[in-house]
């Protein structure tokens, strides 16, 4: 018989949360629960039961060889793979114990309280100023004051305010990648969401934005559960609370970063995390 926490592979938030007494208690209960998730492309399975439980205002990261599901389990979670034709899923997802499969959740209320934020930034072609008020303007916000209010706290939020405030009619196009990519994030948390979803988020960056996005989610992780996929364990270090090492579409192992990359308990997970295979 297997206990809810092997279920869990291994992390069981309430007992971290007695134990660091340091950290304040809502920080360590469970935003998001996944429930032996299977996911089938066409009928080809590309996600094997997959359990686990991340934490609210938490960074998770997802690690693993190229398509071994990380992006597939990332899209679980604001339903945007119910776009792609022939997938069937599986299993449960629980969001603030809600499980976002049900049949009275509606899709546009999940993906307001889910952002997701993707590998290549995806400005709309329109001004900066109307790329962040976007999220409000089709919610039928129009109230200027409001709007200005709404752009300038998510583009400080997004640590991107002082380079831009000067330029907020200017076409978000015009704007460096780096640049681009913390104005979808300014996006993304103007419409207050809980979670923010991003995959490999600075892959496509020069060393400078990849930095400036590493501090941002940092700063984030005060107000939003997030998860990141990343390619690069050393950005999964540095940015995660915890790391999932995902193989083939499963969950191999799920854990504390500093203990997934120091100490982990599975062969698989060391030959990935040595560069063994990857
Ligand atoms: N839209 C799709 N239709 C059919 N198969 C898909 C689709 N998207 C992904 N797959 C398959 O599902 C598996 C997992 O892919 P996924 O994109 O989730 O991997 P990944 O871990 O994100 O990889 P990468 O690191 O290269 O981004 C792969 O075998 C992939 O070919
Ligand atoms: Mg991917």
């Amino acid at each position: 018989m297997t206990t809810a926490n092997q279920r869990t592979h291994g992390i069981n938030l309430g007992a971290l949360q007695r134990e660091d007494k340091t950290a304040p208690a809502h920080e360590l209960e469970t935003c998001i629960k996944i429930e032996n998730l299977d996911l089938y492309y066409s009928g080809k399975q590309a996600l094997h039961g997959i359990n686990m439980e991340m934490a609210r205002k938490k960074v998770t990261a997802y690690i693993g060889p190229s398509g071994c599901g990380k992006s597939t389990l990332l899209r679980c979670i604001n339903r945007m793979n119910d776009l792609v034709d022939g997938v069937t899923i599986k299993g449960k997802i629980l969001l603030e114990n809600e499980d976002i499969y049900d049949k009275s959740v509606k899709v546009a209320d999940l993906r307001r309280r889910v952002g997701m934020v993707f590998q290549k930034p995806n400005p709309f072609p329109k001004s900066i100023y109307e790329n962040v008020a976007y999220g409000l303007r089709i919610q039928g916000v129009n109230d200027r004051q409001l709007l200005d209010e709404v752009v300038e706290k998510s583009l400080r939020g997004a640590a991107l305010w002082d380079e831009v405030k000067h330029r907020l009619n200017d076409n978000a196009l015009g704007m460096s990648g780096g640049q681009q990519q913390r104005l979808v994030i300014a996006r993304a948390i103007a419409i207050e969401p809980e979670v923010i979803l991003l995959d490999e988020p600075a892959s496509a960056l020069d060393p400078i934005s990849t930095l400036k996005i590493e501090e941002l989610i940092n700063e984030l992780k005060d107000k939003y559960t997030i998860i990141i996929v990343t390619h690069n364990m050393q950005q999964a270090a540095r940015v995660s609370d915890f790391t999932a090492f995902m193989y083939m579409g499963e969950l191999i192992e799920f854990g504390e970063t500093s203990e997934l990359f120091t100490n982990p308990t599975k062969k698989q997970t060391e030959d990935y995390i040595t560069g063994r295979y990857g």
